[in-house]
């Protein structure tokens, strides 16, 4: 089980790739917009602090110019992974991009049957979006573990990035159903490391150790 940071913020990349727990990043046009900042300036300052994957979503929708977009992304850096929309058109270019020896990242999977095309037309990882799913009534993990258990059964090459990610249980549970990835914005990865008796444990050592450390300092 791996970690991406879903963001484009260079800040937030800094300082988890500093923690040592980042193996990728994953931005969004969504993510890109609030930065305020050239797709290309962002992604290849992006690639020089992660040397795992980056995935960057292209902005076409029909698939000779998502491959036109997706063969200039990909001479931004070497990590770069061409994120694609799971639509006929996106499947065509998935296809033609993995026979040009350019990884992919089918993103906005929602079933399982979209998860199974994205990986027969080729894609390196697909990304079941759990928080929207939730949001609408569905179980967004229950479709994560079903994509891991067919990848798994059928051999499937594709790896499993568990998306739309809100909160630290859903990363446990991402683990636990099975997911190559979860790919997390920076306040779910603050989450995962906080606990109430760490920062009491903490403080409680220090203070003993402060009890007997000037009488220490004496002799
Ligand atoms: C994944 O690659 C997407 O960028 C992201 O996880 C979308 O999440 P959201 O539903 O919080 O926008």
């Amino acid at each position: 089980m791996q970690l991406f940071l879903d963001t484009a913020n260079l800040d937030e990349i800094r300082e988890a790739v500093n923690w040592g727990v980042i193996s990728g990043v994953t931005t969004n046009p969504t993510l890109m917009a609030k930065e305020q900042i050239s797709y290309q300036e962002r992604v290849s300052e992006i690639c020089q602090i992660v040397p795992g994957p980056v995935s960057v979503e292209v902005l076409a929708q029909d698939a000779a110019s998502m491959v036109r977009e997706a063969r200039e992304f990909s001479t931004w850096a070497p990590n770069v992974v061409v994120k694609i929309p799971m639509t006929k058109e996106g499947l065509k270019a998935v296809k033609d991009l993995t026979a040009a020896g350019i990884q992919t990242n089918v993103t906005l999977v929602f079933a399982l049957n979209q998860a199974l095309l994205a990986a027969l037309a080729g894609a390196s990882y697909v990304s079941p979006f759990v928080g929207r799913l939730d949001d609408i009534g569905h179980d967004g993990m229950a479709l994560v573990g079903q994509i891991s258990a067919l990848f798994q059964g059928c051999n499937f090459p594709t790896r499993v990035i568990a998306a739309s990610i809100r909160h630290p249980l859903h990363v446990t549970q991402a683990a636990q159903a099975g997911a190559h990835i979860a790919t997390i914005p920076f306040s779910v990865l603050e989450g995962m490391l906080q606990h109430p008796l760490t920062d009491a444990g903490v403080k409680r050592f220090l203070e003993d150790w402060q009890k007997v450390a000037p009488s220490l300092e004496k002799k």
